[in-house]
């Protein structure tokens, strides 16, 4: 396997400052070399560039909309290009509307090679709002339902698509550890029928049904792409992060839910998200990420799969 890092260093859809060091935090905390002790070859594309966060409030619903705008832009053009060289890309966020860029590429790449696609995102919120119902403006809250084609005309675009043919269909989502979701965006991932395993979904049933009901569906066929946005971990563990919310995921659910990932085989892109190095102690949430990085890519203690 081969894979791409390519490093998103900024904040601009996000409500606090400082993802935009998370690239460099997860290299220093050994991303490259824990992918290449798997035998996996790991190319570092870099970071990609763009404007500067100007923290400025919303305009008619979104914060920095342009400058929103030019960053999934650049990371879509990122992304694309990995994947069409055949390689496998992980985006190194960045705060989490670049996963608009990133899954508007992926999309693109399935569309022309006939691949069926299937997103897990993992986080804490739903990232479903739109412009109009979102409480902060902030675009890292509207990511989903932009690739559904429910947002700004520049962002669902990306990578040509259209209101009337979107990037993605709310039916190849599966959302886990959610546990944060606004009034009005509520309501439409129900109207939407977004497949949510939430938190009380699996503190009931547990990590091992919840995914066992995630990763159903998939075929040989498929390209799984996981949006990873570090918040879906409990804070206890993962501190480092904009918007912490409690009671996420503990280490062994985590760990069991990447394994579980690594599995199916399916794993075709990745997106690393929200990690905060200015709200972290000493890097422990970016090492964690790469110790669960590491079992999403096949490291477990004993067994060992053919
Ligand atoms: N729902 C809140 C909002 O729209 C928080 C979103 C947090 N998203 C994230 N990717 N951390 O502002
Ligand atoms: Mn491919
Ligand atoms: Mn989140
Ligand atoms: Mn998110």
């Amino acid at each position: 396997r081969s894979v791409s890092l390519i490093g998103a260093p900024t904040d601009i859809g996000a409500g606090a400052r400082g993802a935009s060091m998370g690239p460099e935090a997860l290299r220093v905390a050994g991303i490259g070399p824990a992918l290449q002790a798997r035998g996996v070859d790991v190319k570092d594309c870099g970071n990609l560039s763009g404007p500067h966060n100007p923290w400025l409030p919303p305009v008619d619903g979104y914060r920095h909309l342009s400058e929103v705008v030019a960053w999934n832009q650049a990371v879509h053009d990122g992304v694309y290009a990995e994947l069409q060289a055949g390689r496998m890309p992980i985006l190194l966020g960045g705060d989490h509307c670049l996963g608009i860029g990133s899954i508007s590429a992926v999309a693109r790449h399935c569309r022309a090679a006939g691949k069926k696609l299937r997103i897990l995102w993992l986080d804490a919120h739903a990232d479903f709002n739109t412009s109009a119902l979102t409480p902060s403006g902030n675009i890292h809250g509207m990511p989903v339902a932009t690739l559904c084609g429910f947002g700004a005309p520049e962002l669902v675009r990306i990578g040509g698509f259209s209101e009337q043919s979107p990037a993605i269909s709310p039916k190849w989502v599966r959302q886990i550890g959610i546990r944060s979701v606004d009034e009005g965006e509520r309501r439409f991932v129900h109207e939407q029928e977004l497949e949510v395993f939430d938190m009380r979904y699996i503190d009931e049933q547990g990590m091992r049904q919840s995914m066992e009901l995630a990763l159903a569906t998939m075929d040989a066929n498929t390209h799984l792409h996981v949006s990873f946005d570090v918040d879906f971990l409990d804070p206890a563990i993962a501190p480092g992060v904009g918007t912490t919310v409690p009671g996420g995921p503990t280490y062994r659910e985590a760990q069991l839910c990447m394994e579980m990932i690594a599995d199916t085989g399916r794993l075709a892109s990745l997106d690393v998200m929200e990690l905060n190095p200015a709200l972290d102690e000493k890097n422990r949430t970016a090492l964690l990420a790469v110790d669960l990085i590491e079992s999403l890519f096949g490291k477990s203690t004993l067994m060992r799969k053919a």
